[in-house]
């Protein structure tokens, strides 16, 4: 054994929890190129009848969406549904205020339920309690919702959407403590209007699932104390709470860049710690768990909010072009996600296509994979089941933000065939990493595979002139001995390990 070993034990006696299917959702916002010209693009050469690009969508489905958060984001805040229904040659243009863009409305509530039945997505929608409120979320849950007979009902299918679209879940607004925030509010504002219109809801369907804001993101002042007076408000009438978290790598300090999981793992922690609070001091028997709506690796420092001119209309904005590093952090952070599968219930990429995405497009010209995109499908593939309670033993290694730092961050879910995938990150930049599991009272003997994103150059990136620099490569040498897997992983890289 070499001081440079790092182990765990999985027993599947001792487990997290199940993982929900919901935790693989992403968010497409009308901001920038990610609905325009992103998954909507009349006249490409690949769209269908209704304008949706058949390339993305395979390449959706290829990555293993589940969830679709929809229209934002901070675009919602501002957002009449109304505009987005009905022909589209009568839509008005409108400005919206959050990414000072002109928006169409080509593309509504009618192409978005298109896009999430051609994907096999569940579409997740986010209100307007920004600069609105409880009327028009009941309208909006009513047209979309209702089988027929009233006005609302009937609106839709004259619009020629016979079926209703039967949205379960829905966001109660959108970072409604930001400053940014179109209609931004204090704690006690939003906390009376988000139950207001939760209980309004549920007098409709009582059987919707509804996430009440949190934080914008846990550097906030407020963060903690927010949570705690909106869920005082909302706490029988919710099911979740939302995290939003965006990292990137700031002033050359990869070291914590590739620890940023360190952050999410606890911000999930202070989170479930707030809903628990609440729930004592409510002496109520029910749990309110996570939905973590937004999260990604985002070049805020590089592309600012408003880095384009003012009110383009699909504008290329926050089209940040991700390294082998960048997959590196997903990887973890889809790691952290699943650690937490307990109580994270449903988590969103932020975004999906074009706008800090893992599917890029060219107007008129093809789609294609980041480098982020792989981890994320194969979490989404092999991810799925119960997920195994991991104590990491390791290196560790300084960081500049996050003080001694595990070399390896790791989870593993077991499918209900009995196979087990462990999910792993060597997070050493210059080093190899020896990896020995034991594996207890599992009935594993082989390897069926071992894959790793990792290069030489850890900014290698995919292009629209070299679209598949990175991949995932199969490495070589894994096996299992004497109950135990042992592996070695590649410096700065992310793997999949699948055992049977
Ligand atoms: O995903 C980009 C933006 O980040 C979203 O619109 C907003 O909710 C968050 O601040």
């Amino acid at each position: 054994m070499t001081d440079r070993l790092a182990r765990f034990t999985l027993d599947p006696a001792f487990t997290v929890g199940t993982v929900d299917p919901r935790l693989f959702g992403a968010l497409v916002e009308h901001l920038g190129r990610c609905v325009h010209t992103g998954i909507h693009e009349p006249g490409h050469p690949a769209a269908d009848a209704d304008g949706l690009r058949t390339d993305v969508r395979e390449l959706v489905r290829e990555l293993g969406v589940s969830v679709i958060r929809y229209p934002g984001g901070n675009f919602v805040s501002g957002y009449r549904w109304e505009d987005g229904v009905g022909p589209v040659a009568d839509r008005p243009r409108r400005l919206d205020l959050a990414w000072r863009s002109t928006e169409s409305n080509r593309f509504g509530l009618s192409e978005f339920a298109a896009f999430t039945r051609e994907t096999g997505t569940e579409p997740m929608m986010a209100l307007n309690l920004g600069t609105r409120g409880v009327a028009e979320a009941l309208d909006l849950v009513e047209y979309a919702n209702h089988p027929g007979g009233t006005e609302l009902s009937e609106r839709r299918v004259a619009h020629g959407d016979k079926e209703p679209f039967g949205i379960r879940l829905w966001c109660l607004g959108n970072e409604m403590d930001a400053p940014w925030q179109t209609g931004r509010k204090t704690a006690e504002e939003y906390g009376r209007l988000a139950a207001e219109t939760a209980r309004a809801l549920r007098q409709f369907d009582p059987g919707l699932t509804l996430v009440a804001c949190g934080s914008s993101h846990r550097g906030m002042p407020t963060f903690a104390a927010w949570e705690a007076t909106v869920l005082a408000e909302t706490y029988d009438l919710v099911d979740l709470v939302s995290l939003h978290a965006y990292y990137e790598e700031a002033d050359g300090d990869r070291d914590s860049f590739l620890a940023s999981a360190v952050d999410m793992e606890s911000a999930i922690d202070a989170a479930v710690a707030t809903c628990d609070h609440v729930g004592a001091r409510l002496k109520s028997k029910k749990r309110i768990n996570l939905s973590f709506d937004e999260w990604n690796v985002w070049y805020q420092r590089r592309s600012p909010a408003h880095a384009v001119e003012d009110w383009q209309e699909a504008p290329r904005h926050l089209e940040d072009v991700y390294t082998v590093t960048d997959a590196v952090v997903v990887g973890s952070l889809l790691i952290a996600l699943l650690r937490h599968a307990d109580r994270v219930a449903v988590a969103c990429l932020a975004q999906l296509v074009n706008v800090i995405a893992p599917i890029m497009t060219e107007p008129g010209g093809p789609a294609w994979r980041q480098t982020t995109f792989y981890p994320f499908a194969q979490a989404s593939r092999y991810g799925r089941g119960e997920v195994l309670d991991v104590r990491v033993d390791a290196p560790t290694y300084p960081t500049e933000r996050f003080g001694e730092v595990p070399l390896l961050h790791a989870t593993a879910v077991r499918g209900e065939d009995g196979t087990v995938t462990v999910f792993a990150v060597n997070r050493d930049q210059r080093a190899p990493l020896p990896l020995d599991v034991a594996l207890r009272g599992l009935d594993l003997t082989r390897v069926v595979e071992h894959t790793a994103l990792a290069d030489p150059d850890p900014d290698a990136r995919n292009t629209l002139d070299d679209p598949a620099r990175v991949t995932p490569h199969p490495v070589t040498g894994a096996k299992i001995a004497d109950g135990t897997l042992h592996a070695v992983l590649e410096p700065l890289s992310w793997n999949v390990i699948r055992l049977a």
